[in-house]
């Protein structure tokens, strides 16, 4: 095993290539409340699955190799630059508070792409484009190549689940290098990473822990999102 995160294990297969096994584990308010959820393993797993499988189809790499059907995906190993990305389509959580001007659920006039360096202790802080670039963590060029994928990605799982009668809040995108320096999107696309509401305006996303609710409703909005996106998968 090479490491052990909140939510998933990673092992190395071989020098290019990880396993990435899917806990049952979930977190809120970066690790201070934790619980198992029983199935939650297999049904981030094979949304990440077909999430990367998407993406690819549509043209945009990422680390996505192979599915085992179960908790277990295979990945590109890379070199994980410790920033999340995170993309809005409507106002929504660390957004309102850090401006409470903005109402729930606002549509915001266009996408909107933040960088947050990655650090529980820190609180995963909201930095500029201009820091990424000045500390060194990525160059101009790549924050203008992540800007653009994570707008390409959103693009996608927008339509996507809106085709499905869902709408995307927001959602958090990790990158990485390759052996050849170059970006790859990475990490998972689960209901841990995104916010989806269906027509009702009920979560089908982690939102519903992170309040305070308990891990059977959890794994109920979980499968019910995969089933809406036609992912097959048994709990
Ligand atoms: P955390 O580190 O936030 O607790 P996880 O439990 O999801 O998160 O652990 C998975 C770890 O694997 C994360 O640190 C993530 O950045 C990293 N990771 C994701 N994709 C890859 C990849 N293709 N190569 C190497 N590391 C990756
Ligand atoms: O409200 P909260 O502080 O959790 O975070 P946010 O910045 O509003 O989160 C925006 C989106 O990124 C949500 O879809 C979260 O699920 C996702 N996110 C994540 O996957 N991991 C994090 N560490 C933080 C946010």
């Amino acid at each position: 095993m090479m490491y052990e995160g909140k939510s998933k294990r990673v092992y190395v297969k071989n020098s290019n290539t990880l396993i990435m096994e899917f806990k049952d584990t979930v977190t809120a308010l970066d690790g201070a409340r934790i619980a198992e959820a029983p199935g939650k393993g297999i049904l981030n797993a094979a949304l990440t699955a077909y999430f990367f499988d998407m993406l690819k189809k549509e043209g945009i790499e990422n680390h996505f190799m192979d599915y085992d059907g179960c908790r277990v995906i295979t990945v590109k190993k890379l070199n994980m630059v410790p920033i999340e990305v995170i993309v809005r389509n409507y106002a929504y959580g660390s957004l309102i508070k850090r401006l409470p001007l903005f109402k729930p659920l606002t549509k915001l006039t266009t996408p909107l792409v933040e960088f947050h360096y990655k650090s529980d202790e820190l609180h995963d802080p909201l930095i500029l484009p201009e820091d990424v670039v000045n500390s060194g963590l990525m160059s101009l060029d790549e924050v203008k190549y992540v800007i653009l994928t994570s707008l390409r990605v959103n693009e996608v799982l927008t339509r996507r689940l809106s085709e499905c009668g869902l709408r995307l809040i927001d959602f958090k995108l990790e990158y990485g290098r390759d052996l050849n320096n170059k970006l790859v999107l990475a990490d998972e696309i689960s209901g841990d990473t995104i916010r989806v509401l269906d027509s009702d305006g009920r979560h089908l996303d982690k939102e519903l822990f992170r309040r305070g609710g308990g891990v059977d409703d959890l794994i109920k909005a979980y499968a019910l999102l995969a089933q809406r996106l036609g992912v097959n998968v048994t709990v």
